[in-house]
């Protein structure tokens, strides 16, 4: 459908928990602290995803915190596959739990994997997640002989990860996958850090070496190909380049409200009538229609939004 300022709506980014098995420096570095234990269930999930059908949404990003560490992820990517309309599934996922669920959640219907991974230091991703990067790349590397279209998420800040944004670009030279390079986002503990903008990781680059490519489907990056590069380099530029005019999606939290934009305070819980589609169908409608233009990050250097970044689903 089209919200008030005619952009098309089509896809929904659906979390389905807050918790996390990994504590990101700049995310949830002192673990999760629960705030409810009312994550959607299946067939809630299956009740709003069908009455996002019916407005026209045909793209699910399913998200978290970690999905993967939900116990029922199988059943959730099956349910939503059977929904008439959604022909694209993805996931958003830390990969640590991604090589052992990989080879289910294809045969159930998922398409694509976005994983993010901000070193390729073992030392380095201990101390920034507490995780073990070997599983990740496990993960990575079976979802890539497995056939799915993979994109890499890597947040360089600065004194952190930044130097090693060149061996993430050249990750692209021989993988068929998206790198993606995320301006941090000024939400929760992320103030404490400096993100990198676009913008400067070009002055890596050979400007004449580099070509944009354009009709990406209709996400937030901006992608281009390098010069003998089978893979492609991406920017979510929302600390420079706001990108709101071309939004395509809502939220759905993981206690159950309606979330139109990121950086925006708007919240329409669907509790309420989560058993009955048909009214389900128009409080969405409603609050799509309403769906804020744009985000102030640009000038107010600080987000709008009520919830961190794990609360939100990213
Ligand atoms: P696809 O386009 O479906 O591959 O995914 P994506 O890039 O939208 O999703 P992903 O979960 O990989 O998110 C990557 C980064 O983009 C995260 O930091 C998100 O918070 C950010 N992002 C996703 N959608 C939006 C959006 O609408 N607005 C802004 N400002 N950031 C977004
Ligand atoms: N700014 C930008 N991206 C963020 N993510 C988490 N916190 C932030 C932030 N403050 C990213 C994660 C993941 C995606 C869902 O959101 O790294 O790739
Ligand atoms: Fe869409 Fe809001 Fe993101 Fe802008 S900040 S692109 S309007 S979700």
């Amino acid at each position: 459908m089209l919200d008030k300022f005619n952009r098309e709506i089509n896809y929904a980014r659906i979390s389905i928990t807050d918790a996390c098995n990994l504590r990101c420096l700049y995310c949830m570095p002192n673990g999760y602290i629960a705030k409810h234990y009312n994550f959607l269930t299946v067939d809630e999930i299956k009740n709003i995803v069908t009455a996002l059908s019916r407005l026209g949404v045909k793209r699910i990003r399913v998200t978290g915190g970690e999905p993967l560490i939900r116990k029922d992820i199988i059943e959730i990517i099956k349910t939503i596959n059977q929904v008439e309309g959604i022909d694209d599934i993805g996931i958003t996922t830390n990969g640590i739990l991604l090589g052992e669920k990989i080879q289910d959640l294809i045969k159930y219907g998922l398409k694509r994997v976005n994983i993010s991974l901000d070193t390729l230091k073992e030392d380095r991703f201990k101390k920034l997640t507490g995780g073990d990067l070997k599983k990740v790349l496990d993960g990575l590397n079976k979802s890539i002989e497995l056939g799915l279209v993979v994109k890499v998420n890597m947040i360089p800040i600065k004194g952190i990860n930044d130097e090693e944004i060149i061996d993430f670009i050249n990750i692209t030279k021989h993988l068929n996958i998206d790198v993606r390079f995320i301006e941090l986002m000024p939400i929760g503990e992320a103030t404490k850090f400096k993100g990198v903008t676009k913008d400067d990781i070009l002055k890596y680059l050979d400007g004449a070496n580099i070509v944009k490519i354009e009709n990406n489907g209709g996400g937030p990056s901006e992608v281009y190909r390098l010069n003998g590069h089978v893979g492609r380099v991406g920017f979510i530029t929302t600390m420079s380049h706001s990108f709101c005019s071309r939004c395509n999606r809502v939220r759905i939290t993981s206690d159950g409200k309606l979330k139109t934009c990121l950086h925006n305070p708007d919240e329409y819980d669907l509790r309420p009538y989560i058993d009955d589609v048909d009214k389900l169908t128009e409080v969405l409608r409603a609050g799509i229609y309403n769906k804020y233009e744009r985000h102030t990050l640009l000038e107010d250097k600080i987000s709008k939004s009520s919830r961190d970044m794990v609360r939100t689903g990213g």
